[in-house]
């Protein structure tokens, strides 16, 4: 039968194929089993080799050099703490009431202060021009005696005439270079301390407004600019009248700390009627009356 042999022929090619397909099987799984054995170990060993390093690259460290400034590093990172190490500062804003004794507080602005030659424009308030301790005028103010102030004056005269006193106006514009001399003169006499409670410094005497009017009477000369001028009966009748004709004691006497000089009983200040008579009734003096 020809189908025997040829039956146990197949027979035996397929024992071979199953045979070799056996061994291919074990021999692949062997090799992959080996390789992955190898992989494994080449692994460790570059890990055991240069893991710091690897490690580095993962983690790199803070760099404290203040040359690196946001510039790459070695390793290409970006550092994480590009500032250089400053001496720290306390940026911190104080919360209100906070004390911070280390803080300096900017002290407040000042304004320059005011001189004869500083200042460009003589001091008015209210209409009013000031020349006092605070309020200097000008080296070159120099207006001259006040006309309006000097027809004042003569009214006044006349009225006090008629009641048998003299008036005399005996010193009226008095221009910066003359105050030069004359305070310099008391200075030298009395010394500057004293001589800066009756005395104007150059650029602050109301004389030089041409509204200051020194009064006294006339023959009794001994009384002018004299501390005994107030008991004359000329003193006493300008205490109570020249108000009517526009002129203010200044100076009068307990307010030398506001006015800035002693009692001068002589010494009148031309406003005109109605504010001398307002400044008069009120009982103050110029520098309380107008608030300054
Ligand atoms: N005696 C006054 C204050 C003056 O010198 O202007
Ligand atoms: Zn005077």
């Amino acid at each position: 039968m020809r189908n025997g042999p040829l039956v146990t022929e197949k027979k035996k090619k397929t024992k071979w194929w199953v045979a070799l397909g056996v061994t291919v099987t074990i021999l692949a799984g062997a090799s992959l089993g080996a390789l992955s054995a190898y992989n494994w170990s080449v692994d460790a060993a570059i890990n055991g080799l240069f893991g710091g390093l690897i490690n580095q690259e993962e983690s790199p460290e803070v760099i404290d050099d203040p040359s690196v400034d946001e510039s790459e590093t070695d390793s290409g990172q970006v550092s994480q703490n590009p500032e250089p190490d400053l001496p720290e500062e306390n940026t911190d804003t104080p919360s209100e009431g906070t004390v911070t004794p280390d803080t300096e507080i900017p002290a407040e602005p000042q304004e320059p202060e005011k001189t004869p030659e500083t200042v460009t424009e003589p001091y008015y308030v209210d209409g009013v021009l000031i020349a006092n301790k605070q309020h200097p005028l000008p080296t070159d103010f120099a207006p001259g005696e006040d006309p309006e102030a000097r027809t004042a004056f003569n009214q006044m005269a006349e009225a006090a005439s008629a009641e048998g006193i003299t008036l005399v106006a005996f010193s009226t514009f008095r221009s910066y270079d003359y105050q030069v001399d004359l305070y310099n003169r008391y200075v030298d006499q009395h010394g500057q301390e004293e001589a800066d409670r009756f005395s104007a410094r150059p650029g602050y005497s109301e004389h030089q407004t041409g509204l200051g009017f020194d009064i006294g009477e006339a023959g009794q000369e001994e009384h002018w600019a004299e501390d005994s001028f107030k008991d004359t009966a000329g003193a006493k009748w300008l205490a109570e009248n020249a108000h009517e004709y526009g002129f203010i004691l200044r100076y009068p006497a307990g307010k030398e700390e506001i006015t800035g000089y002693q009692y001068e009983s002589w010494h009148f200040r031309y406003l005109g009627k109605e504010l001398a008579t307002e400044v008069y009734n009120s009982g103050l003096t110029l520098e309380e009356y107008l608030g300054i």
